[in-house]
């Protein structure tokens, strides 16, 4: 894929429109984690310090085209502001006369917010007349929200075809780590997918075992491939009207050989709180009344082994109930081999999507890893192999 440099592109007074992902977890209109606000620092301060007039354009929620006040972008100006160490205007519209205004107040260097671009209906229509509204604001257009990129929305797809269009720095490290991983990877290549459902990750799964050397199926989802196999899973979680689709991804997975590891011993208990009594189990020896919460010793032991063996690693998904220690034991184990491995230089560790990133920082070792993408529904959309219309749209 080939995208514009914004390194080399002319910015000195022009009006930069960059669409941020500030979809940001918040509690009582304060921000609880501004990993996605640090993310955008680099483009912002890149842009303002080459005399760009930065206009920042991003979703927060789901108001779906209406104004729901709750759902401002607003709240986020302030956290925004002290870590850039300079003034954000906000203008409480993405597009009309409020937007306008701040856009033409900015100096060369300055830095504004518009409001939710999901107040408009437009937005997530990908509708070609709120397109040409938001382009007024901008001479040039940078993407820097890859954890939108799986939307074709006004913002992350339409704009990219009417304005000079560039990846943002960030966009550009996300897509150069996921392009290491399973793009142009390092051979052997090593997957973990854990979670629960494997409903949710079936285009991944049937994805992945095309591309990946080995694949260690963990989490919720494993039992639904021990039972599959004829394994008793006790009362565990398990979706067994999938035991079909779990034996034809085994299948795809011997034909493309790719190496499939299932776990080969669990941990169990009667009840899921925490601190609860749990017991190693081996197949088939799980009773009734046990659910299976977390992987085994030995399962854990095989993995550091295929990680030692690899020089890839893509990783999605807990292995077992980290947020419930001691169920937490597997998931931690097998991160903290893996950002060893990755210290070391021996290892390219890349991991992503929903819970892994929660269960990474659990297990301390999100700062070690090759790379961490704070994408949910991108990344998986990603990983299972589809084109995001957010990057294809850049591409030139
Ligand atoms: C996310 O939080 O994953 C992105 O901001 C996309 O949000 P959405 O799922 O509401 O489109």
């Amino acid at each position: 894929m080939a995208f514009r440099d914004l390194e080399h592109a002319e910015l000195k007074g022009q009006r930069a429109l960059v669409r941020v992902d500030f979809n940001v977890p918040m509690e009582d209109g304060r921000i609880t984690d501004d990993t996605r606000l640090r993310s955008a620092l680099p483009t912002i301060r890149f842009l303002s310090t080459h005399g760009a007039k930065v206009v920042l354009i991003a979703h927060f929620d789901r108001p779906k085209g209406k104004r729901v006040a709750e759902m401002s972008l607003g709240p986020v100006v302030d956290d925004l502001s002290a870590l850039l160490e300079q003034p954000v205007a906000f203008a409480d519209d993405c597009i009309g006369p409020a937007a306008a205004k701040a856009v033409t107040s900015l100096e060369e260097g300055g830095v504004a917010l518009l409001e939710n671009l999901r107040f408009h209906a437009g937005e997530e229509k990908n509708d070609p007349a709120f397109v040409a509204e938001l382009a007024k604001l901008g001479d040039i257009y940078v993407n820097d929200a890859f954890s939108a990129a799986h939307r074709a929305h006004a913002s992350t797809e339409g704009l990219a075809h009417v304005l000079p269009s560039y990846p943002g720095l960030s966009m550009q490290l996300e897509l150069e780590a996921l392009d290491s991983a399973l793009g142009n990877p390092k051979r052997p290549v090593l997957g973990v997918v854990g979670g629960s459902k494997v409903s949710s990750k079936l285009d991944l799964l049937k994805n992945l075992v095309t591309k990946l050397d080995k694949l260690a199926i963990g989490g919720g989802m494993a039992n639904t491939f021990l039972y599959a196999q004829g394994h008793d899973v006790g009362a565990s979680y398990c979706e067994k009207d999938l035991a079909d689709t779990a034996r034809e991804i085994i299948g795809l997975a011997g034909r493309n050989n790719c190496k499939l590891f299932l776990p080969m011993d669990i941990v169990v208990a009667d009840r899921m709180g925490p601190g609860a009594a749990s017991r190693v189990r081996g197949l088939g020896e799980v009773d009734d009344d046990e659910r299976i919460l977390d992987a085994g010793p030995e399962t854990v032991a095989r993995l550091k082994r295929a990680m030692d063996n690899s020089a890839t690693l893509v990783w999605n998904g807990p292995l077992g109930v980290f947020e419930v220690p001691p169920f937490d034991a597997g998931t931690v184990q097998a991160a903290r081999h893996a950002a060893e491995l990755v210290t070391a230089g021996k290892l390219v560790a890349v991991a992503g999507g929903g819970d892994t990133v929660a269960a990474l920082n659990h297990a301390g070792v999100v700062e070690r890893f090759s790379f961490v993408s704070t994408a949910g529904g991108a990344f998986l959309e990603w990983m299972e192999g589809k084109t995001l219309p957010g990057v294809a749209a850049l591409e030139v």
